[in-house]
């Protein structure tokens, strides 16, 4: 028997099938992760809002940051066709965005409409109509229109406050807002809103979220005062941002599948080169090397404000840990393919405080649990997060669903890799939200012809 990755499109569905190489096989080589999902889509906005001309090495050529491109040509700016070696980006400035003649898509991307907010409702004029998918029209928006109305934005949303919303631009007032949740798109959001605003906008979260807004926001010359220390950031507005040159970095979420299948895979050897490691993001990796994985920084470098290093992971046998406290939100996006990893570790796995996952692209507790029972997994969902017993030798393979949601798909074509037969994916599309070549990757590293 020897691997197959097979990917069947119909239509506008795409379902993959995944039969693991033989045992014995080590899954060895370097590759290369796309740019950074929240870096390109920061480098979007800032762009547009900047003066002058901001050019963008290494975005992400997902369908995530191209709702944001698509949002801010709609609103004025020239953006080029979206690539991954060069994107020019000519800004507006920040309080001349044009009142669009449509609805705004916002697509799947919980990024593009929760930061979209901060910039619309600060703007000195203009009516803004927004939507998403199903998924995004079903995610929490009230965590942002809340602190926006307490200075004085005029938004109107559907009950609860889901998408379709409204923006009348309105002038604001700064505040001081202590978040209830740690979340890097409420963050942003509101240090946008700021930039439009006379006077200081502050910013405190219980944990400290990713804080690549932040980075990126003072390499564009605004006024950034950080406290790290207490979680908490201030921007002083009106601020004039000045377009910049940006290198993205890979994408560490992306690079996440690869250590875990290098760390659950007898014999495997993989380098991945150029992935962002800024702390706010590198949780995965003090977990992996936690749970006994072999993970090493080499390279050390750092990148327009960011810093880099190629990881090395090597098959050591893992063993079970608890995930839980400040170190969520540092891992936020990794805890399925973590919890693909906690099936092959011995003894148990907690992860708790992670009530969040449930709001993300899809319900990704129950929807891991249900998916990874399938294959033959044992697991358990809590209110806020999972038990998984591990020290499985492999899962079988059956039909699985990515409910449509891009970690969910790849997390389980990693699963599938240590299970014994074939794995199908149903709605193997939504990859493309994050990661476009992640199949052929996956196929390079198994020794399948492209
Ligand atoms: C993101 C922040 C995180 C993360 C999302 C991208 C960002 O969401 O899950 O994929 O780019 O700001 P929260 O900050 O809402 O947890």
């Amino acid at each position: 028997m020897t691997a197959a990755i097979t990917l069947i499109e119909e239509a506008s569905r795409q379902t993959l099938l995944v039969t693991p190489p033989p045992s014995g096989f080590s899954l060895a080589g370097s590759l290369q992760v796309p740019g950074d999902k929240s870096i390109s889509h920061r480098a979007l906005f800032l762009g547009s809002i900047a003066e002058g001309q901001t050019v963008i090495e290494g975005l992400l050529l997902g369908e995530d940051p191209g709702s944001t491109a698509a949002c801010f040509r709609a609103l004025g700016a020239e953006i080029s066709p979206l690539n991954s070696q060069q994107v020019e980006v000519q800004g507006l400035g920040q309080d001349r965005l044009r009142e669009p003649i449509d609805v705004l898509q916002a697509g799947n991307s919980g990024t593009t409409l929760r930061l979209i907010l901060g910039v619309l409702a600060s703007q000195p004029r203009g009516f803004f109509a927004l939507t998403g998918d199903a998924s995004l029209r079903s995610r929490p928006m009230a965590r942002v229109i809340q602190p926006l109305e307490a200075m004085g934005a005029k938004i109107w949303s559907r009950r609860g406050g889901y998408a379709p919303v409204a923006v009348q631009a309105s002038p604001l007032k700064p505040m001081h807002y202590h978040s209830p949740i740690a979340s890097a798109q409420v963050k942003s959001c509101l240090l946008l809103a700021g930039l439009g605003i006379e006077g200081e906008t502050t910013v405190q979260e219980p944990y400290l979220s990713r804080d690549h807004s932040e980075r990126m926001l003072k390499a564009f010359g605004a006024d950034v005062l950080r406290e790290p220390e207490c979680h908490r950031v201030t921007v002083v507005g009106p601020a004039r941002l000045q377009g910049q040159h940006v290198v993205v970095p890979g994408d560490i979420s992306s690079a996440a599948f690869w250590l875990v299948a290098g760390a659950i895979t007898p014999g495997a050897d993989l380098l991945i080169e150029n992935v962002g490691v800024n702390p706010t993001r590198t949780g995965v990796l003090e977990v992996l090397q936690a749970m006994g994985a072999q993970v090493e920084l080499l390279n050390p470098r750092q990148v327009t404000g960011e810093p880099v290093a190629d990881l090395r992971v090597r098959y050591a046998p893992l063993i079970g840990c608890t995930i839980a406290g400040g170190i969520i939100p540092r891992l936020i996006d990794e805890i399925p393919i973590l919890a693909v990893a906690a099936v092959f570790a011995t003894g148990q796995t907690v992860i708790r405080d992670a009530a969040e996952l449930r709001v993300k692209e899809s319900d990704r507790l129950k929807v891991m649990a249900r998916e990874l029972s399938s294959l033959g997994a044992r697991l358990e969902e809590l209110p806020d997060g999972l038990v998984i017993q591990g020290g499985q030798e492999s899962l079988q393979g059956a039909t699985v669903d990515s409910h449509a949601d891009h970690r969910v798909a790849m997390s389980l074509a990693i699963a599938a890799l240590r299970s014994r037969g074939c794995t199908t994916i149903l709605g193997a599309q939504a990859i493309a939200i994050s990661y476009p070549d992640f199949v052929n990757t996956l196929r390079q590293i198994c020794g399948v012809p492209l």
